[in-house]
C-alpha cells in the first residue's frame, strides 16, 4: 500500500545546516528567509553522519533537536534522512570492509559518497543503530513528516562479501549449478563452472560476455540495494510505523531519461511513496525544451506508475543551474516555475530544491541553490522561487486528484539491461530508451495520460498497450498479454521483440506470441544510420531507419510492404485480430510521421481523444489531472517566446491561479508561462 499525500503539496529544499553550525546567525537567517519563500518542507540530515556521530559511538545530536525544534516552529515539516549516503571517515578508517572494491577488484580509498558497501554487516549494523537512535529521539516530534532512506542509492561492489552474497543469491536461485550452467549457456567457449566458488562478478579484467551472468549480477544489485533499504527502515517501522519512507530515484543521461543502474520497478514496490530527483538539460542548443519536457515526462509518468498512481514527490531539482553538468547553463526566467509545476502536472504532490542554501566550499559550492553566496533575498532566483510556491499553495486543491490513463507503453529495465548487454543489433542504433519514448511523445503530445509500465504491473485497465522493442520478454509476461488482448485490448508491438527469455536464452520461435501477432519474423536487418527503408502504410509511404525485418504473415494482415531495399515486398506494418482484441506490430523503426499517423488511426478505432481543443496554431503542453469533481488542465509554454491560445468551451474555464472564471478564447502565454484551469466534470 502506497502512502497517499492527499492534503498538501509539500514545497522546499535539502537543507543541511549541519555545514553552517559555526554561523548561527546564518541559520537565523535561514528560518528567517524560507518565510520569504513560502516554503512548508525541508529535507534534513541527508549527510550528516560525521556531525551526529563525530566518533564512534559519541552523539551530538543537539544541533538536529534544536533545527527540528525550529521547523516545528516556523510551521515546516521534516522529511528526515537516515545519512547513510556519506560515511565519516572514522567508520572507513576502522573498518574497511564497509568500502567497495571496484569491478576491477581494487578498494577504493574513503572518500566522495554513496559508496558502501551494501552487503557489509559492519555498515548495516552501524547505519541500523543510528536510524534506531534517530526514531527513538524524534518518534514524536511534530516536524517529523517523512523519512527519506540515505541518498541516491546507486553503484555496485564487487569485495568478497559481495560475491559470496552473490553466489546464495544464484544458489536460491538456480538450485544447482548444473542448471545455471544449462541456463547460462556456459558450454560456449569452455565456460561451464564446476563450483560456485568459480563464479565472480563480472569484470573487465574478467568475465564480461556471459550475457546471462551480466543480467543477474545486475539483478543481484537491485536486490541487495533493496535489502540494505530494508535494512534501514526496519528501527524506522518498528518505532514510527505511521510515518512513510521514501528514498530519492534518479533520472538518467541524455537530456532525461531513467537511471539504468537499478531497477526501480522492484524497488518501488517496497517503498511507501516514490520520489525522484530531476536534472534535466534545459536550453540546450541541440535539443528543443520540448524535447526536453517530453523526456522529463515519460520519467516522472514512468515513477508515477511505479508508486500505484499516487501523487508522488519531485525531491530534488534545481532553482538555477547544475554545476556539474557540461554547460551549467541558468534556468530562464519563468523555467524553475515550469518545471515545478510541470512536475506537479505529472502528478507530483510535493516540489523541492538541491540545496536551500549554496555551499561556501567543496564540490557543490557553484550548484544552484534557493540561497546565494550573498545571502539575499531579492535575488531573481529566490523571488522565483517565492513565487512558485505561492503558486503551489493556490495549487493545493489538486493534491488529491489522480492521472487515469487509458494508453500505457511498457519500459522495463531487464529488458534494457538484457538488450544493451547483447551483441548484436549495431551498438549505436539500439536506442531502446528513445523508442520507448518517441512512441510515448505522441500521446503526451496530444495531452492524453500515459502510464508507463514495467513487466510488473497489471495491464487489465488500459485499452491501448505499447511494447516497443520487447527484446527480453518473460513467458509470464507474454501470458500477460495475451490475456489483455483476449479481453479486448489493442497491443502494439515492434521489431526486435521476444528474442530472449529471463536468462538471455534465444527463443527461436513462440506459439503464443507468434499467434498472437500472427506473424513469423525470419531475418532482421539492420541499416547504417545515413539509410532508409521505406514502406507504405494505408497507401502513404514512409521512411523507416536502422531496424527493418523480413516477416512472413501466418493470421495476420499486412497493412503495407517494404519498397525497397532487401525485404522490398515483404509486409513492414501487421494487424491481427486475436480474440475480442487486436495486435498491430511494426517489423521496421519507423520515422515520427508514420507514428503519428498510425496512432492518430488507433485513437479513432478505440474513440479515445484528447478532451481539450487548442484551436491556434501555437503549440503548448497539456497535461491533466481529475478528481470525482473537476478536472484540471495544464496548459504549458516551453518556449521562449509570447503565445496566444484558443480553447474550445471557453465559457466554462476557471482559472485556479487567478481565482476566477476566465473567457478561454484568448489566452496569453509569456515565455516559459503555464494556466491551469479547472472544469467541473
Ligand atoms: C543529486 C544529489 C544531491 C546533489 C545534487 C546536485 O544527485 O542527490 O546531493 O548532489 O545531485 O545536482
Amino acid at each position: 500500500m502506497k502512502f497517499e499525500m492527499k492534503d498538501r503539496i509539500i514545497y522546499g529544499a535539502d537543507y543541511n545546516p549541519d555545514q553552517w553550525l559555526d554561523y548561527p546567525e546564518i541559520i537565523t537567517d535561514d528560518f528567517r528567509m524560507m518565510k520569504l519563500a513560502n516554503t512548508n518542507t525541508f529535507t534534513l540530515n541527508i549527510f550528516g553522519w560525521s556531525a551526529l556521530e563525530p566518533s564512534e559511538g559519541v552523539y551530538t545530536f543537539d544541533w538536529l533537536d534544536d533545527i527540528m525544534d525550529r521547523m516545528a516552529e516556523a510551521d515546516q515539516k521534516v522529511i528526515l534522512s537516515t545519512p547513510s549516503g556519506a560515511k565519516p571517515a572514522w567508520l572507513s578508517e576502522k573498518y574497511p570492509e564497509i568500502r567497495r572494491v571496484n569491478e576491477r577488484r581494487e578498494k577504493e580509498l574513503h572518500g566522495l559518497r554513496h559508496n558502501h558497501c551494501f552487503t557489509s554487516p559492519v555498515y548495516r549494523k552501524k547505519v541500523s543503530q543510528l536510524n534506531r537512535l534517530l526514531a527513538e529521539r524524534y518518534q514524536e516530534h511534530p516536524a517529523l513528516y517523512m523519512w527519506h532512506i540515505s541518498n541516491e542509492f546507486s553503484g555496485e561492489c564487487h569485495c568478497d562479501l559481495c560475491q559470496d552474497a552473490f553466489r546464495d543469491w544464484l544458489k536460491e536461485k538456480y538450485g544447482t549449478l548444473d542448471n545455471l550452467n544449462k541456463q547460462w549457456w556456459t558450454s560456449f567457449w569452455s565456460h561451464k563452472f564446476s563450483s560456485w566458488e568459480q563464479i565472480e562478478s563480472p569484470s573487465s579484467i574478467g568475465e564480461s560476455q556471459l550475457h546471462a551472468l551480466t543480467i543477474d549480477w545486475s539483478r543481484f544489485v537491485t536486490h541487495q540495494t533493496i535489502d540494505f533499504y530494508q535494512n534501514e527502515v526496519e528501527p524506522l517501522k518498528e518505532l514510527t510505523p505511521e510515518i512513510p519512507s521514501t528514498t530519492n530515484f534518479m533520472g538518467g543521461f541524455p537530456l532525461m531519461a531513467p537511471f539504468e543502474g537499478l531497477d526501480y520497478g522492484k524497488f518501488a514496490e517496497v517503498v511507501d511513496i516514490v520520489s525522484w530527483d530531476a536534472y534535466p538539460e534545459w536550453h540546450n542548443p541541440n535539443s528543443s525544451d520540448f524535447d526536453v519536457a517530453y523526456r522529463t515526462s515519460f520519467v516522472s509518468d514512468l515513477y508515477r506508475t511505479l508508486n500505484d498512481n499516487n501523487p508522488y514527490i519531485l525531491m530534488e531539482c534545481t532553482p538555477s543551474n547544475v554545476n556539474w553538468q557540461n554547460v551549467a547553463k541558468l534556468k530562464k526566467p519563468g523555467m524553475n516555475e515550469l518545471q515545478g509545476v510541470h512536475s506537479v502536472a505529472h502528478g507530483a504532490n510535493g516540489v523541492l530544491y538541491f540545496q536551500w542554501r549554496k555551499s561556501k566550499g567543496s564540490a557543490e559550492k557553484f550548484h544552484g541553490a534557493v540561497v546565494s553566496h550573498d545571502n539575499r533575498d531579492d535575488t531573481r532566483v529566490f523571488k522565483e522561487v517565492s513565487e512558485l510556491g505561492a503558486s503551489l499553495d493556490k495549487l493545493k486543491e489538486l493534491s488529491d486528484t489522480r492521472k487515469p490513463a487509458k494508453v500505457a507503453v511498457i519500459y522495463d529495465w531487464e529488458n534494457l539491461w538484457a538488450f544493451n548487454d547483447s551483441q548484436g543489433y549495431g551498438e549505436k542504433t539500439k536506442k531502446y530508451v528513445e523508442t520507448v519514448q518517441e512512441h510515448y511523445k505522441y500521446f503526451w503530445d496530444k495531452g492524453i495520460t500515459v502510464d508507463v509500465c514495467t513487466y510488473n504491473q497489471d495491464l487489465s485497465d488500459y485499452e491501448i498497450v505499447i511494447g516497443p522493442m520487447l527484446y527480453l520478454l518473460p513467458n509470464e509476461m507474454v501470458e500477460k498479454i495475451e490475456t489483455f488482448v483476449e479481453n479486448g485490448g489493442i497491443f502494439v508491438t515492434t521489431y526486435i521483440s521476444n528474442i530472449v527469455n529471463e536468462t538471455d536464452l534465444v527463443k527461436g520461435s513462440d506459439p503464443i506470441f507468434d499467434t498472437l501477432t500472427g506473424v513469423r519474423i525470419e531475418e532482421i536487418d539492420s541499416i547504417y544510420p545515413e539509410e532508409n527503408v521505406h514502406f507504405t502504410y494505408k497507401n502513404k509511404e514512409y521512411a523507416g531507419k536502422e531496424f527493418y525485418e523480413s516477416v512472413y504473415l501466418t493470421n495476420g494482415t499486412s497493412l503495407g510492404e517494404f519498397k525497397d531495399q532487401m525485404f522490398k515486398g515483404s509486409p513492414a506494418i501487421i494487424r491481427n485480430d486475436y480474440s475480442k482484441g487486436r495486435v498491430y506490430y511494426m517489423a521496421v523503426r519507423a520515422d515520427e510521421n508514420f507514428l503519428n499517423d498510425f496512432y492518430d488511426d488507433l485513437l479513432v478505432e478505440k474513440g479515445i481523444q484528447s478532451d481539450i481543443e487548442i484551436l491556434s496554431e501555437d503549440k503548448v503542453v497539456i497535461q491533466t489531472r481529475e478528481n470525482n469533481q473537476f478536472r484540471y488542465y495544464f496548459i504549458m509554454n516551453f518556449e521562449d517566446k509570447k503565445k496566444s491560445i484558443e480553447l474550445t468551451d471557453f465559457e466554462e474555464y476557471y482559472s485556479v491561479l487567478e481565482g476566477k472564471a476566465i473567457q478561454a478564447k484568448d489566452i496569453q502565454l509569456n515565455a516559459y508561462d503555464y494556466i491551469v484551469l479547472r472544469k467541473e466534470l
